[in-house]
């Protein structure tokens, strides 16, 4: 970002956005969970260069982002009881969605799907920029970063990605989750996660009255969101190792002369022995709130250093950790090592 725009203040900044949004551009903004690179939904030209900055498959749906509940029956049509109880109860929020669209929702932005995801971010900047393109307006925001990479959890992160390539940046400082929002589609109106994130499943199901099935373990065609297995993935090779073996593999590598980081979450005790010039201990939080709102920060971080591996040790099994274990089992898809 230029100097003379950091100096303007967040309202001269909006009402830029605003200008260059309805001009067909995009501009990448903060929400709760990631930055998103936004694009206004009826605008076909401004939603191709989308895809193509991102390197997206053009069947890939991106998730409409709107500002007022009551309007998810302009975006939506044949909504479900529990999808409106989700809705007021959890928006604005790291909540997403999938429902049949409305004819106000183009298909290129679904992919040619006759479904849309919908969310309303629990972010400032990102409600003030939705309302002051006006009522009845809404972006479509994939994540804002190119496809199958880590998504951005603060301004800078979008500028590594892309730098000039989006019109603007707008700058809201690191993202409070840091992970994706949670996605929930509906079959025969029962709610069915497509993608763990920012709420946990059991929040949802304490406020639904009832469990959430996974997609897997229904027999249906729903479209799994980040499809493909890997995703969210560093350059660097990421591997996940249970406690009790993590430090074995850590030795192996040392033995070959390979540089390490060991990324733990259980304590620097137990891990402190295995550090060496090659092995890097990096101690992320114990907690899954924690954990989650530092995992992208530190894999990028760490991708830019020059190891030959990450070694993760694997999150407790515990649901709060599901979408922590979701998103390290598919940056960790491409490793074919083993002990
Ligand atoms: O937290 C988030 O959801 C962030 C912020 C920016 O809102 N956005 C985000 O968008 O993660 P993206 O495009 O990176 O991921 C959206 C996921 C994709 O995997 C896509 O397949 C899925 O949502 N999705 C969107 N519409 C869908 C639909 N109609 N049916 C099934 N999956 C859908
Ligand atoms: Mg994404």
């Amino acid at each position: 970002m230029s100097n003379r725009e950091s100096l303007l203040s967040l309202n001269d900044k909006i009402t830029a956005a605003v200008t260059l949004l309805k001009a067909g551009k995009n501009v990448a903004f903060p929400t709760e969970t990631v930055y998103g690179l936004g694009a206004d939904i009826t605008n076909v030209s401004a939603i191709n260069q989308i895809f193509e900055i991102k390197g997206r498959p053009i069947d890939h749906p991106l998730i409409v982002h709107f500002a007022e509940v009551h309007l998810l029956d302009y975006w939506a049509i044949d909504i479900p009881d529990s999808a409106w109880l989700l809705a007021e109860h959890f928006w604005p929020g790291p909540l997403t969605l999938i429902l049949p669209k409305s004819s106000h929702v183009p298909l290129n932005v679904t992919g040619g799907q006759n479904t849309v995801g919908l969310r309303i971010p629990d972010h400032p900047i990102a409600l003030a920029l939705l309302k002051a393109l006006g009522e009845n307006k809404a972006l479509a925001a994939p994540s804002a970063n190119r496809f199958g990479r880590i998504s951005p959890t603060s301004a800078n992160h979008v500028y590594e990605e892309f730098g000039s390539e989006v019109s603007m940046i707008l700058d809201g400082g690191p993202c409070k989750v840091g992970l994706e929002s949670t996605i929930i589609s509906f079959y025969n109106s029962e709610a069915i996660l497509l993608r763990p994130g920012g709420i946990p499943v059991e929040l949802l199901e304490e406020t639904l009255k009832q469990k959430i099935k996974l997609k897997e373990n229904l027999n249906t065609s729903l479209r799994a969101p980040g499809g493909l297995s890997s995703h969210y993935a560093p350059v660097t090779a990421l591997e996940v190792w249970p406690t009790e073996y993590i430090q074995q593999r850590a030795q192996q590598l040392n033995k070959n002369g390979l540089r390490t980081a060991l990324i733990a979450w259980s304590g620097s005790d137990y891990f402190s022995q295995v550090t060496n010039e090659n092995t890097h201990l990096f101690l992320m939080p114990a907690d899954p709130i924690g954990y989650g709102h530092q995992l992208y920060a530190t894999l990028r971080e760490l991708d830019q250093d020059d190891f030959f591996c990450m070694l993760v040790e694997a999150p407790p099994t515990d649901p709060a950790w599901l979408a922590i274990s979701d998103r390290l089992q598919r940056a960790s898809y491409k490793t074919s090592i083993h002990l």
